[in-house]
């Protein structure tokens, strides 16, 4: 069988993390890269032995040894970049948030769907072995009927107005960042909400610094999802259900330990190692639905990626956090 080849859409902090787990993969090669300095391109090519550096992403886009390209570029580019490297004929991965708005990500789709080609948002949490056994347990029933949730993805974080966290013509917000997280959680749990609440604290840039998003469905369910910048917080999500409870522990969104008690028995703790930075799960996932000649993942549907994009448009908007795409509009 030969490897998907890969290439990568530019070169910062999660361009690396992915590079390396590509490293461990046995049917992915690292072929291609690129960036908007040839500089920085050539440096990640000697890092990770990838042969073509390309000093644009044009030609990243257009490189005809480019099966799937993964974009890592910041989310008020991904629009730009999906549609570049769809328009060229390549498979996307796509790094969250997917996009900036529900509008730009429905193009993006379209796109994909028209031509025929693989496209994804990098839900890396969702692949990973803990949240793999997670959904297991879920679908055993092994928590019962699920009735509270409760996540928090925050960091407390430097202000630097200039910086993708913190300026609006990068996408800041911890919402885009983080919260991003916390609604896929949510949502691989108990499904879309029936209704929505939310609070937002913005940031002098006009990003929201803190967004707390209540969750609420026609069953009872609730969810409080907290994303921010301003405490660096142990970032759990909390499941319980009508037959016990689990908890996945310090920094869920990397699923490596999950605590468990089942009402009348003793808290259990279960560990979820993995080989690597575990950006390799999300890939094997793209592997495997361009092997099938599948336009998306079951597992992480694109029909999802865009519902969860219009209720984060929802709650921005509610609060009047408007990216520079959307004043123009
Ligand atoms: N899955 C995860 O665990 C995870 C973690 C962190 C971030 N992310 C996501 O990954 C994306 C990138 O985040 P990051 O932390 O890797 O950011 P980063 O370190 O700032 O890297 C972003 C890269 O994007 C490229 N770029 C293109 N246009 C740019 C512009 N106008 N300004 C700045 N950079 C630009 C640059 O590469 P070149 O200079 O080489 O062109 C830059 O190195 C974001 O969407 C973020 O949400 C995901």
């Amino acid at each position: 069988m030969d490897p998907i080849r890969w290439g990568i859409l530019s070169t910062g902090n999660i361009a690396n993390q992915f590079a390396k787990g590509l490293q461990v993969m046995d049917d992915a090669e690292l072929v291609a890269v690129g960036s908007r300095s040839q500089e920085k391109a050539d440096e990640f090519g000697d890092k990770y032995n990838v042969p073509h550096r390309h000093g644009n992403y044009d030609d990243l886009a257009n490189d005809p040894d480019v099966d799937a390209i993964y974009i890592a570029s910041p989310h008020s580019h991904h629009h730009e970049h999906m549609m570049l490297c769809l328009n060229a004929g390549k498979h996307v991965l796509c790094e969250k948030a997917f996009t900036l708005t529900a509008d730009e990500a429905e193009e993006c789709i379209n796109l994909a769907q028209e031509k025929g080609l693989f496209l994804m948002e990098a839900m890396w949490t969702r692949f990973l072995p803990g949240i793999v056994t997670l959904r297991e347990w879920l679908a055993a029933g092994v928590l019962g009927k699920i009735q509270y949730m409760r996540i928090e993805f925050s960091f407390k974080g430097n202000y630097n107005p200039q910086h993708r966290l913190w300026n609006p013509a990068l996408g800041g917000g911890s919402l885009l960042d983080l919260g991003v997280y916390n609604v896929a959680m949510a949502s691989m749990v108990l499904g879309l909400p029936d209704s929505v609440d939310s609070h937002i604290l913005k940031a002098p840039t006009g990003i929201d610094q803190q967004t707390t998003i209540f969750f609420k469905y026609n069953d009872g369910a609730v969810a409080t999802l907290m994303s921010g910048f301003d405490a660096s917080l142990p970032m759990q999500t909390l499941i319980v259900g009508d037959k016990g409870w689990a908890r996945i522990e310090h920094r869920f969104y990397e699923g490596k330990q999950i605590t468990r008690q089942i009402h009348g028995q003793d808290a259990e703790v279960f560990e979820f190692p993995f080989e690597s930075t575990g950006y390799q799960f999300e890939a094997a996932e793209v592997n495997a639905g361009i092997r099938a000649g599948k336009l998306e993942s079951d597992i992480m549907p694109l029909s999802e990626t865009l519902a969860l994009m219009k209720l984060m448009d929802g709650v921005r908007h509610e609060w009047g956090v408007l990216y520079p795409v959307e004043q123009q509009a």
